[in-house]
């Protein structure tokens, strides 16, 4: 709140009606990506953020939090771990399915890739029930991980810019920037 960069980010994010689907408002973050100081923002804000909180690792959501969570692992000096929809990783994973309106998905991550007593946030672009972040976070918190926050870029319902989810034993806790 009062940050000027919030705004500025906000507008360069595209607002796609009736996408994939009618009645769906797709919030179209490849228009950020598109304009370098709105993109940088962004990740410059995750970087304050974090940067002094002892985070080595930055998990980031297939696909759209691969797009924002390396460039905060380089510039905190965290490790970059991807979390994954099924089939893709070929080493030995971790699954934890999650509901959603229509059906179901998986996140997976490798084996080894986090060990435990490791402090980690969670990226990703979108937050909009946390079934995903909560999927995300008890991937982690299966391999001794501390999640420390998750991040995302867009918080609905309100359209939040810059939204950052506390986790609390498993709780969450929606506090949006
Ligand atoms: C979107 C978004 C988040 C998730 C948020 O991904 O990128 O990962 O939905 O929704 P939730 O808070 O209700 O769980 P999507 O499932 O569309 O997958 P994709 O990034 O692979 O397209």
């Amino acid at each position: 709140q009062g940050d000027p960069r919030l705004k500025a980010i906000s507008d360069a994010i595209r607002v796609v009606p009736h996408f994939p689907k009618p009645g769906i408002m797709f919030q179209d973050i490849t228009t950020l990506l598109l304009d370098h100081k709105a993109f940088k923002d962004t990740v410059d804000i995750f970087v304050d953020r974090y940067r002094d909180m002892d985070i080595s690792v930055v998990a980031g959501v297939e696909a759209r939090g691969f797009l924002f969570g390396p460039s905060i692992a380089l510039a905190i000096g965290a490790k970059f771990v991807p979390l994954r929809k099924p089939k893709k990783l070929p080493g030995e994973v971790i699954s934890e399915k999650y509901v959603l309106e229509y059906g179901n998905d998986c996140l997976e991550m490798h084996v080894g890739d986090v060990n435990h007593g490791e402090r980690a946030i969670i990226i990703d672009d979108l937050v909009a029930t946390g079934g995903t972040l909560s999927a995300a976070i008890t991937l982690l918190e299966r391999v001794g991980a501390e999640v420390v926050e998750c991040a995302c870029v867009i918080g609905l319902p309100e359209f939040k810019v810059i939204a950052i989810v506390c986790c609390q034993n498993n709780g969450r806790l929606l506090d949006m920037t």
